[in-house]
């Protein structure tokens, strides 16, 4: 668990921020209506902790629907969109996003999301939030203006930094299961620390979570990956029960085995550390996936070789195949994100491969082909895959991705076959044979996109045509009188000699 830190929490910042015109607007419809007002919520939250928030909740005594409507008509603030089940409305002012429902006491059935509501008071709406930090609220209100309303200790917590439930954490985890979930995202993404007694009951209830939504699952779960050191959310995930409900493959990584006094790393703590290195050099949230999943297929592929110990051979490609499963079950994009994320899984041995060997301008050619624009990308979590404890071997493998960085520069500059467009284009293969569509087309493609990736021949027209016809010819095509040569000029000088 992370260390607990002493967090600012300054009520100085609550100063000023009242004058803005939404609050304004809700004091004067407030007094209007006769009812109270509250701002609530995580914007409260994160407003004492100086961390910026793009949404505001406010809460009324009364009908949070006909509020909205008054506050945003005071405002000219547009169209307002209702929620009528759930009595909530929201419009936007500028890129903020504001929220009203009317305070309840709210009951969830056990095995649904579905609420019983009654209208409750603002304690009513607090005690029945998920943790104390979240359920501070400021009066919008003449009589108490700005008053902060804290029953439950919130401001304590938030100073101390833990993540404890208003109520008891039984009952508050039954009303809505996910929020076991979000205990461990808001400890990840503070730093906080969560009560024993709450995480206990996290421990206790964890099974629950099956009744929740993979969508609502992976929302939580993509916040946690987001965070700064993404590793504490998955301990915390790991030792509290809850990722063996949504990732049973992650826990297979667990353990390292030995036979023979050899024994392999854990992989489940290795791959967090190439988690928290991807999070460091970058924010993308598929990339950060990639580093999930890199030795996801690690446990299925393992064997123990006598003489040569532990192999996790085409890891790299059943893991790939893994992805779609994993990111239809969880129900995360299936588009042009998985992609991203199974061709990282698939090449992610490949930068560290080459350096096995020399490296030829030839493999680094292959290598740019294959990745294309993602060449950046890979290379970080390349780099970041380089955990070993042993600082001799770590040192080796770094210098060895200092080579790879600097042939693929030099590779890219002299060829760019980063973003490979065939010089020779099937219209063009058709007319020099006078041919129509067919297989053969695909194979004389093939032959000189080799030639140019292995290094033969230069990436234009020119040095490709001479391969053209020769491939042709041994295809038993004749080629069309006038076309022997090129139809522009250039070199065709053999570049083999630039392999080193
Ligand atoms: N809330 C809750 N139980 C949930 C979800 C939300 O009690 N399962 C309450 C909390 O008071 C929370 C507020 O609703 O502060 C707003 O929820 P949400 O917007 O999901 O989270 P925030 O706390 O605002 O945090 P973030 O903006 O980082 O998502």
């Amino acid at each position: 668990m992370p260390a607990q830190t002493e967090h600012t929490v300054d009520p100085e910042r609550l100063i000023g921020v009242l004058d803005q015109p939404l609050f304004q607007a809700a004091e004067r419809v407030a007094a209007r209506m006769g009812v109270k007002a509250y701002a609530i919520g995580g914007y409260v939250r994160d407003l004492l902790l100086g961390r910026p928030c793009k949404d505001i909740d406010i809460v009324t005594e009364g009908d949070g629907i006909a509020f909205a409507e008054a506050v945003a008509k005071e405002l000219d603030a547009g169209h307002v969109h209702v929620f009528k089940n759930f009595g909530t409305a929201m419009f936007m002012l500028g890129d903020v996003q504001v929220e009203f429902v009317g305070a309840r006491k709210e009951s969830y059935s056990r095995n649904s999301r579905k609420p019983e509501v009654v209208p409750g008071t603002i304690r009513d709406d607090q005690e029945r939030r998920d943790f104390t930090i979240n359920a501070l609220a400021i009066s919008l209100n003449a009589e108490d203006r700005s008053a902060l309303i804290d029953p439950f200790n919130g401001v304590h917590d938030l100073e101390r930094g833990i993540i404890r439930t208003p109520l008891a954490p039984d009952v508050t985890f039954s009303d809505d299961p996910l929020r076991m979930l979000r205990a461990i995202r808001f400890a990840t993404q503070l730093g906080f620390f969560i009560d024993a007694p709450t995480f206990k009951a996290i421990q206790r209830n964890a099974e629950r979570l099956d009744i929740i939504s993979a969508e609502r699952i992976h929302t939580e779960l993509n916040k946690i990956i987001l965070a700064k050191v993404p590793s504490i959310g998955f301990k915390l995930l790991l030792d509290s029960g809850l990722l063996v409900r949504f990732f049973p493959e992650m826990i297979e990584l667990l353990g390292a085995e030995e036979k023979h006094g050899i024994g392999h790393k854990d992989n489940f703590y290795h791959t967090l550390q190439v988690l928290d290195n991807v999070a460091e050099k970058s924010d993308d949230l598929w990339l950060r996936w990639a580093a999930i999943l890199h030795d996801i297929a690690k446990p299925k592929t393992k064997r123990f070789e006598p003489g040569h110990g532990w192999t996790f051979h085409g890891h790299e490609d059943k893991g790939a195949r893994m992805v779609p499963g994993i990111f239809r079950r969880m129900k995360l994009p299936l588009d042009e994100q998985m992609r991203f994320v199974k061709k990282m899984v698939l090449l992610h041995l490949r930068p560290i491969a080459l350096t096995k060997d020399i490296v030829t301008d030839s493999a680094v050619r292959r290598l740019l082909f294959d990745a294309g624009d993602d060449i950046d990308a890979l290379m970080i979590l390349c780099q970041a895959d380089i955990t070993s404890k042993n600082e001799a071997k770590k040192k080796r493998y770094l210098a060895n991705y200092e080579v790879v960085m600097e042939k693929l520069k030099e590779v890219e500059e002299k060829d760019r076959v980063r973003n490979f467009q065939p010089p020779i284009t099937g219209e063009d293969i058709m007319q020099a044979f006078n041919i129509k569509p067919c297989k053969k087309i695909g194979d004389i493609k093939t032959v000189i996109k080799d030639a140019i990736l292995d290094g033969k021949i230069h990436n234009d027209k020119a040095a490709a045509w001479p391969v053209m016809l020769e491939e042709g010819a041994k295809l038993g095509l004749t080629v069309v009188e006038g076309m022997e040569v090129p139809p522009i000029s250039g070199s065709s000088e053999e570049v083999g000699s630039q392999e080193s």
